[in-house]
């Protein structure tokens, strides 16, 4: 069995921070996302990974995952020339993948506990695919499977107006050979994307066994910035352990499951876990609040920050407040005036931003 990750596409809904970051390099509690799927494809026993790959971020993800040998896997990767859609990856991969069954992992999704039952399953019960669903609150925004009385799938709709039920499809999928006859069959949707859905669809419009497994943990789709905050604080709940590698000086305090790396410097200053702070960072007459993962090198000076996620480099100073913010590498944010202010921000890498 081979898995085939998705790491191309475009990112358009995390721009601007995409426009310098591959959205499935972005932390989570300070580990790339993309490496938490590496980490559940080797769980589950698959050690054959193909990577697609887009000609903009493609090297830097070659350069954070090499040949895979941090895994103990050997990674291949494919470049897609254009992000033409999931089913399009798949063709793209064709020789890659050439007659094996396949793990599709998206590579900007976390699933909570990993995909060893539903590879296991896959594998015992041999369906032509096998499709994982998740309950969600509001389905319009996913693909979304209709289900019989039986628990049989019966339709497949990308993002419909009116519901049938409130299962997504989430971002795994386990597919035999047959996808690929189902693919060459498949027409352009209206976003000009080979749809995964319509080749899935059409598996079951010529009879295959699709099956279903609903997921009962969490999943999460870190397409925009609200969702990477969320993956953030889910993961740091659900992971992080109290590590104290770094310094803290006797003013400062350290509560609960904080993660401080080595080389961090913590001075005069609090810590509120859960909390990931990274290797050369510094804290400075600063809190660092809840739910906040502070990227290698970035310093935090005379200022409050929560429920977000800084990546390296940066320099936040004099803001009294910075919450439920994505900022990117080497920025600079810091208060020029007087008066109190709350931020909010999304910054992109480069930026500097004089408050
Ligand atoms: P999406 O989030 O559906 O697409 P996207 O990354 O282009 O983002 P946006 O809609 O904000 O522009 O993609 C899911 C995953 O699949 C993600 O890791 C990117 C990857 N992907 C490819 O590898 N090739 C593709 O052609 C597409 C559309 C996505």
């Amino acid at each position: 069995m081979k898995a085939l990750v998705l790491a191309g596409g475009k990112g358009t809904r995390l721009k601007p921070i995409t426009n310098t970051v591959a959205k499935q390099l972005l932390p989570v509690a300070n580990k790339p996302i993309l490496c938490y799927v590496l980490d559940q494809i080797k769980e589950a026993g698959i050690s054959d990974i193909g990577i697609i790959i887009s000609p903009d971020t493609g090297p830097s993800i070659k350069e954070a995952l090499g040949s895979g040998s941090l895994w103990d896997v050997d990674i291949t990767y494919i470049l897609q020339s254009e992000p033409l859609g999931l089913a399009h990856a798949v063709t793209t991969a064709r020789d890659f993948l050439s007659d094996s069954l396949f793990l599709m992992f998206l590579g900007d999704n976390l699933i909570q506990g990993g995909v060893s039952e539903f590879v296991h399953r896959f594998t015992s019960e041999t369906p032509d695919a096998l499709i994982l669903l998740k309950e969600v609150a509001d389905p319009r925004l996913f693909g979304v499977a209709e289900l019989n009385g039986q628990g049989d799938i019966i339709h497949l709709v990308e993002k419909p107006k009116e519901p049938k039920s409130n299962l997504a499809l989430v971002g795994a999928y386990l597919f035999t050979p047959e996808i690929h006859q189902a693919i060459a069959h498949i027409r352009p949707s209206w976003r000009g994307e080979l749809e995964i859905t319509d080749a899935i669809q059409r598996l079951l419009d010529t009879g295959k066994k699709v099956r279903s497994h609903v997921l009962e943990g969490w999943w999460l789709d870190t397409g925009k910035k609200d969702d990477l905050l969320e993956a953030n604080r889910v993961v740091l709940d659900e992971l992080i352990q109290r590590s104290v590698e770094g310094e803290v000086d006797s003013q400062s305090e350290i509560v609960g499951r904080v993660e401080l790396r080595k080389g961090a410097r913590v001075q005069n200053s609090t810590i509120r876990g859960p909390a990931s702070i990274a290797e050369g960072c510094q804290i400075v007459n600063s809190f660092v609040g809840p739910f906040t993962s502070v990227g290698p090198g970035t310093i935090v000076e005379d200022s409050a920050v929560e429920h977000s996620v800084i990546l390296e480099r940066s320099h936040i100073c004099g803001i009294e407040r910075l919450a439920d913010s994505l900022v990117g590498t080497r920025v600079s944010i810091r208060k020029t005036g007087d008066k109190l202010r709350a931020v909010k921000a999304f910054v992109g890498c480069d930026s500097t931003l004089e408050l």
